[in-house]
């Protein structure tokens, strides 16, 4: 494990942070969800605590070495202010002169938000000159941008070879033992729902899991390939198929059955012609799917059936929604699980849901912190349950 910040001794120090503060923003320029905000005061709280200088350094979108003032950081340091109730020193750049003597200026106990890393291309190709520059702004680094710990960059990996002290934050420290506790020794049953349009973007994590879950529960998009493939065979209409991942869910129906894992597909679906508000939208059974509907949410069957199974888990792990659930129409299936995942958690059960969409699902219905856990991180979060190291943690371990 790296060394977590809080065995560090940061009195008087500037100490850089990475977060993720990738967050969306309204048309007005406005956050419009705060979570990973919220997430990262734990770090920042204590720092400020122990007498640090904070300097935060983050991304915003993806503007390609690019000054895009719509992606500035500056809203998410008005946000942090309100947040921390103290005040967000804010840097043009985050690199140069003029932030060398912002952060020169810095004196304990307060905050300096640097513009948007990703302004620089130098960011996403991991340069060294620019990683340096970085380094050079403070005394100790600490990661705790769990959101962005899947990718190298010179902000999360090349950084924490040029600084003497490097640490991680509690968010990340937080998200590594819940996610790696849940996959590798969960309290048993253990059940993951996966849900989502797609089955190409979980292929490693549907490998990992036939070997660690006692059921896996399918629903959303994803579930129609699964149902398309060998040895089920069913016409799904015009529900989304990923023609060349037919095999890969026959291997894993197959492996599942071999290793005893509970493997449950929808059996009902809500179905429409379109995907909108106005859609004729309809409860079938899947085998009733006409050529000319779609499956679009897990129907009251399926729901009743996800639901028994949850009742009886200890550890839950929720990727992926069930269905449509953005649109009103195609939204209940979701909603039920949400609302199993909060009803299981009051009962003592350990609910984690993976970050992105599950997480944004809970947030539209009211639900947000109802369950144990719910992950910073959509993409990170699915690459470690899937077993793949993350580049910025891995570095954190390799510091010396
Ligand atoms: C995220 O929102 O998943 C992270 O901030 C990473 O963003 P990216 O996919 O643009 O690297």
């Amino acid at each position: 494990m790296p060394t977590h910040v809080k065995d560090l001794k940061v009195s008087g120090k500037r100490v850089f942070v990475r977060t993720d503060y990738n967050v969306p923003l309204d048309q007005a320029g406005r956050v419009t969800d705060d979570f990973r905000i919220r997430a990262s005061l734990p770090t920042i709280e204590y720092l400020l605590e122990q007498g640090a200088s904070v300097i935060l350094a983050s991304h915003l979108g993806r503007p390609n070495g690019s000054v895009v003032p719509e992606m500035s950081l500056k809203p998410v340091a008005e946000k942090l202010a309100e947040l921390v109730q103290a005040d967000v020193h804010f840097a043009p750049d985050c690199v140069g002169a003029e932030v060398a003597s912002l952060v020169a200026a810095l004196k304990p106990g307060e905050i300096l938000m640097l513009e948007n890393l990703r302004f620089h291309m130098a960011e996403t190709d991991n340069a060294p000159d620019f990683s340096k520059q970085l380094a050079r702004l403070a005394d100790v680094y600490v990661n705790d941008a769990f959101g962005t710990a899947h990718r190298a960059h010179a902000s999360n990996v090349g950084i924490v070879k040029h600084i003497k002290e490097v640490a991680a934050g509690f968010l990340l420290m937080k998200e590594i033992e819940f996610l790696v506790k849940a996959i590798e020794s969960p309290e048993r049953p253990f059940t993951v729902i996966l849900g989502g349009s797609k089955v190409s973007g979980k292929i490693d994590l549907l490998k990992r899991l036939a070997d660690v879950a006692d059921n896996i529960l399918i629903g959303g998009g994803m579930a129609f390939t699964f149902l398309s493939a060998a040895p089920l065979n069913h016409n799904v209409g015009s529900s989304l198929v990923e023609e060349d991942r037919l095999q890969f869910a026959s291997d894993v129906i197959e492996l599942c059955l071999d290793k005893g894992v509970n493997l449950v597909l929808p059996s009902d679906c809500i179905a429409a012609r379109q995907i909108t508000e106005a859609a004729d939208a309809r409860e079938l059974p899947i085998r009733a799917l006409e050529d000319d509907l779609m499956g679009l949410d897990i129907g009251g069957r399926t729901v009743i059936s996800f639901n028994a199974i949850l009742d009886s888990s200890k550890t839950v792990l929720w990727n992926g929604p069930m269905g449509v659930f953005e649109q009103t129409p195609f939204q209940d299936g979701t909603r039920s699980i949400a609302r199993k995942l909060c009803d299981i958690t009051k009962k003592g059960a350990t609910t984690i849901v993976g970050g992105g969409d599950s997480a944004a699902a809970l947030k539209k219905f009211g639900l947000a912190g109802c369950v144990t856990h719910t992950s910073t991180g959509g993409g990170a979060s699915l690459e470690l349950l899937s077993g793949i190291d993350l580049p910025a943690f891995e570095a954190l371990k390799g510091a010396k």
